[in-house]
């Protein structure tokens, strides 16, 4: 039995990796399973939330009572967002966003050439959707900011500095890179304090003790 410590909210979540067109049936992606993304968004429901799931293309069932959204690339995800994110209390930027999209991505599929020539491929940087989200927090109707980040090393220090650039009261690091795919993580959370480990467990059990979490926290932060 979970309580309902979100009664009344509305949270944003995006989860899932993103893909990137290189023509209509080839692209470029990332080792994203959406399981820590669609775990939030499930606990943050059992919680009582009304929430919407940004998904990027994941195998996952959607989660009882959550309105899913589904977008491919991170250009479309950021639409997604930017067009549902006015009105919500909490953002959960899970998502394992592409840096990088392919300019000018090819209509028709690219063929092999006789001569052995391989595609020139060039890229140009996706938007930084939570950073977009972050830097409006202090305008009404947007919200409490919770990001994500994935290091392979140095994460007690990367974490602490990724939370201040990304402008951020709240960010949640993963113990190393094996957690794409897993059913289990062990995560770290940094805030204003300092930071806190919770435990290796599952990701479901871990999304509710980050949904307790996020709940005291915004009890104390202005919400419109
Ligand atoms: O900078 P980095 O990609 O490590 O930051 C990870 C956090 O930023 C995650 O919460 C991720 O969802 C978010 N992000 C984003 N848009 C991007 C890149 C990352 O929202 N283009």
């Amino acid at each position: 039995f979970q309580p309902k410590v979100l009664a009344g909210k509305r949270i944003l979540v995006t989860a899932g990796p993103t893909f990137e067109a290189i023509d209509p049936v080839r692209g470029i992606t990332n080792l994203s399973s959406g399981k820590m993304g669609y775990a939030v968004a499930r606990a943050a429901r059992e919680a009582g939330a009304e929430v919407i799931l940004v998904s990027g293309p994941t195998a996952l069932p959607t989660p009882f009572g959550v309105q899913r959204l589904n977008v491919q690339s991170a250009q479309q995800m950021h639409d997604a967002v930017m067009a549902s994110v006015h009105g919500q209390h909490v953002f959960i930027s899970v998502a394992a966003v592409a840096d990088w999209r392919v300019v000018n991505p090819s209509t028709q599929k690219v063929k092999k050439t006789a001569d052995g020539a391989v595609p020139d491929l060039k890229f140009e940087q996706n938007p930084d959707i939570l950073a977009t989200v972050a830097a409006r927090t202090s305008l009404a109707g947007y919200p409490y900011c919770v990001g994500f980040a994935a290091e392979s090393e140095n994460l007690l220090e990367y974490g602490a500095a990724k939370r201040e650039k990304k402008g951020i009261p709240l960010l949640v690091g993963n113990i190393g890179h094996h957690t794409f795919g897993q059913d289990d993580n062990t995560i770290i959370l940094f805030d204003e304090n300092g930071h806190t480990i919770l435990p290796r467990a599952d990701k479901l059990t871990l999304a509710r003790q980050l949904i307790s979490e996020i709940s005291k926290r915004i009890d104390k932060h202005s919400l419109f």
